[in-house]
């Protein structure tokens, strides 16, 4: 049986990377049933601290009391047996496996005889916190939210009474964040403690009892939640005041330079995921689609791309059809790409920040003469993104999936915006980043659409949207239910069509 933690303590913790002192005698505390948030900028340390706490890394100094004992934890394993569950930025499951084999896995040593108890227990777990999922379905089957939900599960079928979440909701809609919210809520109030890294300071506040601040390693505030305000947080973040972005000056659109018509495709599982899809996205204009995700999203961004096939319909980007052109070609003419996994998908983790920067452009001048790479100005540029963008790293040659998960994104927004294609497809482009960085992207998109980009901007951030869009499309089921120009909708509006209600009863 797990002695419950009723007290946990990490002292003077600190851990060095190459060039980088990601913890410097990092303090925190947490007791049962409280509700602990840790937030600050991308690349503060909050990661590395948790994976301390769950045995993935070890500390150069510090120690760790549980319960008033001194623990060590050298192992993931360890970290379970003691109470410790966590939740990753990124998962960590195996696609190819389902639902309750990712579950289940590394912890019996009769895997396939227990897969009827597990699923069992898994339908209990679901059921009790209405985390609606399928067992049996592969991973690689499921959305970026459904993935996320199995990582909770995972936890929770482990025991877990402390558990720790990095940044949980960044996956999720904003439906399945408020569902998360109420059943950490519930959890934290039947004697469990929750350790919370996240972005969204309405979050911090809506669920956390206590907040704890760091900044580049060091933690700089440890308040009571009901005893401080988002500004405030803020603030202590980034050590500045924040103002919002927002959309001004007149829309002038120009020529289109992106237009689906009518467009199928099939998504992952086989089925219809896009069902007669029609849009334009204009010079000048940023277009938005709202919607809940798995409604057609991913492949929305993954047909535009090429990385897709459409079974109908045709699409022309920068006026040429680019419906059967390959990937290559379609960056050539004229396309950034935003992608929704951009730890996979947008970026080589094992390339280095440079590399990852001239990935699109390696072959070409500036940066490539005959077969030959030009470094010195491929080091200059890099230079240069990597200030403007602000990504923490010791240096350009540093292997950019070490980078922390805010930092990796910068690599990825620096090389798509300063590309300067005709159109932009952005899918959910501010998640995992922190508010300051946040509102530079707004600025960049802006900046983008100024410059007479046409920008097509996924998110469920509706407040996002409403401040940045000229047009807000909503994509369900596949199909989009109405396009209209911002000033003609409200969150209520789109709220409602997002939910596949087309006129108010
Ligand atoms: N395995 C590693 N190797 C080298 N450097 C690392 C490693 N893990 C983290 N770092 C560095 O430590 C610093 C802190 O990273 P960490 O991931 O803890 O930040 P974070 O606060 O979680 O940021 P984010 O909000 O972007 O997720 C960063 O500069 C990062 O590059
Ligand atoms: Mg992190």
């Amino acid at each position: 049986m797990v002695e419950k933690i009723e007290h946990l303590e990490m002292c003077g913790i600190t851990k060095r990377f190459p060039g980088v002192l990601s913890n410097n005698k990092v303090n925190i505390h947490i007791k049962t049933g409280e509700v602990l948030a840790i937030l600050g900028e991308n690349g503060a340390g909050k990661t590395t601290l948790m994976n301390i706490l769950y045995g993935l890394y070890q500390p150069e100094s510090g120690k760790i009391l549980l319960n008033g004992k001194h623990v060590s934890i050298n192992s993931p394993r360890e970290a379970i047996a003691l109470g410790i569950g966590m939740v990753h930025q990124h998962f960590m499951l195996v696609p190819t496996l389902t639902v309750c084999e990712n579950v289940i896995l590394g912890l019996s040593k009769s895997f396939l005889v227990d897969l009827k108890t597990a699923a069992q227990k898994i339908k209990e777990i679901t059921d009790t916190y209405g985390l609606a999922i399928n067992p049996d379905a592969f991973v690689w089957q499921l959305s970026v939210g459904e993935q996320q939900r199995v990582e909770i599960i995972k936890a929770l079928y482990r025991g877990a009474n402390l558990l720790i979440l990095d940044e949980p909701t960044a996956v999720l809609t904003p439906q399945e964040s408020n569902e998360l919210i109420q059943l950490l809520r519930n959890m934290a109030a039947q004697g469990n403690s929750i350790i919370l890294i996240s972005h969204k300071l309405h979050e911090v506040m809506a669920l956390s009892d206590r907040v704890t601040v760091l900044r580049d390693g060091e933690v700089c505030a440890d308040v009571l939640t009901r005893e401080t305000t988002q500004e405030a947080l803020a603030q202590l973040m980034v050590g500045r005041k924040m103002a919002p972005c927002k959309r001004e000056g007149t829309f002038s659109p120009g020529q289109t330079v992106l237009e689906l018509q009518d467009v199928f495709a099939h998504g992952d599982k086989g089925t219809e995921a896009l069902a007669g899809v029609s849009l334009t996205i204009r010079e000048g204009e940023i277009l938005g689609i709202a919607g809940v995700s798995g409604n057609g999203q991913k492949e929305l961004a993954e047909v535009i791309a090429g990385l897709r096939h459409l079974s109908q319909g045709k699409i022309t980007l920068n006026g040429k059809e680019s419906t059967k052109m390959s990937p290559a070609r379609i960056i050539q003419q004229g396309l950034g790409y935003i992608p929704e996994d951009r730890l996979h998908v947008g970026s080589i983790p094992s390339f280095n920040i440079w590399e990852n920067l001239i990935l699109k452009d390696h072959n070409h001048p500036p940066f490539a003469k005959h077969t030959f790479l030009k470094k010195k100005a491929i080091m200059a540029h890099s230079a240069s993104l990597v200030a403007t963008y602000g990504v923490k790293t010791p240096n350009l040659e540093t292997a950019t999936g070490r980078l922390s998960g805010g930092n990796i994104q910068r690599v990825i927004l620096a090389r798509e915006i300063t590309r300067s294609p005709v159109a932009l497809v952005a899918a959910y482009p501010t998640r995992g980043l922190d508010i300051g960085a946040t509102e530079y992207l707004h600025s960049k998109l802006l900046e983008a659409r100024k410059n007479g980009i046409g920008v097509l901007l996924i998110s469920e951030d509706l407040e996002e949207l409403l401040s940045l869009c000229d047009n807000i499309a909503v994509l369900y089921e596949g199909s989009v239910m109405k396009v209209m120009p911002v000033e003609a909708t409200n969150e209520r509006i789109l709220g409602l069509l997002m939910a596949g209600i087309a006129e108010e009863t």
